[in-house]
């Protein structure tokens, strides 16, 4: 929202999907988020709580002092926002031990994804209406605790950058993670085995399917990364790909830590890289100190060129005439190995 409260109008849409697409996500095995809705022109498939918040997320302030983070889903956003963290915490690592991920950073898609009401027996509920007495739940708890929050802070989100607030990046820092469309499509599928809020029920060839028919939430892949990739040599933002960060991590931090403006020694790079390395974050995760991402499995293999374990030779053609096609107009080279 603007300091002088009116909005920004939206331009797009947000529409309701047809009963017809409905079923049809239900007979592919889509059984959470089947009543998906959809913008306009932009095709982005998201729960229908997002309806009635595009608004605030598009008007949404951000800071010159926040640190965003924007990424399609399982493409590294939870190992990038550690190490975000850890780059502006570097001397209070061991307070990760303590403090939830999700309460050191902000992923505000939470008030889509898992929507509140006054009534839930949830404790940032209670907090914000403790804070909030006459405060709106159905406004987005997450969302207003966020604007309220003094400080700099580290939001995270899956949406697209066309559905941010348009001064983001005039305003602050913004780091990009793109990882591979196949192994994105696994790991996708992998976690809707395992998902509360968007679980899938099929076969990993009908979820490769629907992921290549931009079928699944956040969609369309391309588009997604396509506008962060055009927006790469904007000042404020930093494009990663997770394809790298497995292959050198220090290299990447260094990149990264020059473009937040922050000086490391060597060790301190290597003490970030540790903290945020699979097994550190696994384990801690596992003792229950991951907050809002506590799915058991939520870590669950972290490597590069998973698809060659998942897909046939047939389903591999076919992905890779799609990701041909959708690479004519773009010069992104993924790694797959
Ligand atoms: P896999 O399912 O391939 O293992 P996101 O956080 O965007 O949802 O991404 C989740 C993916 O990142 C999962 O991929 C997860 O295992 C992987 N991941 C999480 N932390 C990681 C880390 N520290 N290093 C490498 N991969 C990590």
């Amino acid at each position: 929202m603007s300091s002088t409260g009116n909005l920004r109008p939206l331009p797009f849409t947000v529409d309701r999907v047809s009963d017809k697409e409905v079923s049809r996500l239900r007979s592919w095995g889509f059984s959470g988020h089947a009543e998906i809705v959809r913008t306009n022109p932009s095709r982005v498939n998201l729960p229908p709580a997002y309806s009635h918040l595009a608004h605030a997320y598009y008007n949404f302030e951000f800071r010159p002092d926040d640190l965003v983070l924007v990424t399609y889903p399982r493409s590294g956003t939870t190992w990038t926002s550690e190490i975000l963290w850890a780059m502006r915490n570097v001397g209070l690592l061991e307070q990760a031990e303590e403090i939830t991920s999700g309460d050191r950073t902000t992923f505000i898609d939470m008030d889509f994804l898992m929507p509140s009401r006054a009534d839930d027996d949830n404790p940032k509920v209670k907090e914000f209406l403790s804070l909030f007495p006459e405060g709106r739940v159905e406004d987005g708890v997450v969302l207003q605790m966020t604007k309220w929050h003094k400080g700099p802070r580290i939001i995270k989100t899956h949406l697209q950058i066309d559905l941010l607030n348009p001064d983001l990046l005039d305003t602050c820092k913004t780091v990009y993670v793109a990882r591979n469309p196949k192994d994105v499509c696994v790991s996708l599928f992998h976690h809707g085995k395992i998902s509360k809020m968007d679980p899938f029920e099929s076969e990993f060839p009908d979820y490769a399917e629907a992921f290549m028919a931009d079928q699944v939430l956040f969609g369309p892949y391309w588009d997604h990364i396509k506008q962060a990739w055009k927006r790469k040599n904007h000042a404020n933002l930093h494009f990663m790909f997770y394809e790298d960060m497995k292959l050198d991590i220090l290299g990447e931090l260094t990149k990264l830590a020059r473009f937040l403006q922050l000086d490391f020694t060597e060790e301190q790079l290597k003490a970030i890289s540790d903290h945020a390395s699979f097994g550190r974050m696994k384990s801690r995760h596992e003792r229950g100190a991951s907050g809002h991402n506590h799915t058991p499995g939520f870590f669950r293999k972290g490597q590069t060129g998973d698809w060659g374990n998942a897909a046939s030779g047939e389903l591999t053609a076919a992905m890779d005439r799609w990701i041909a096609h959708n690479s004519q107009d773009t010069d992104i080279v993924f790694k797959y190995k």
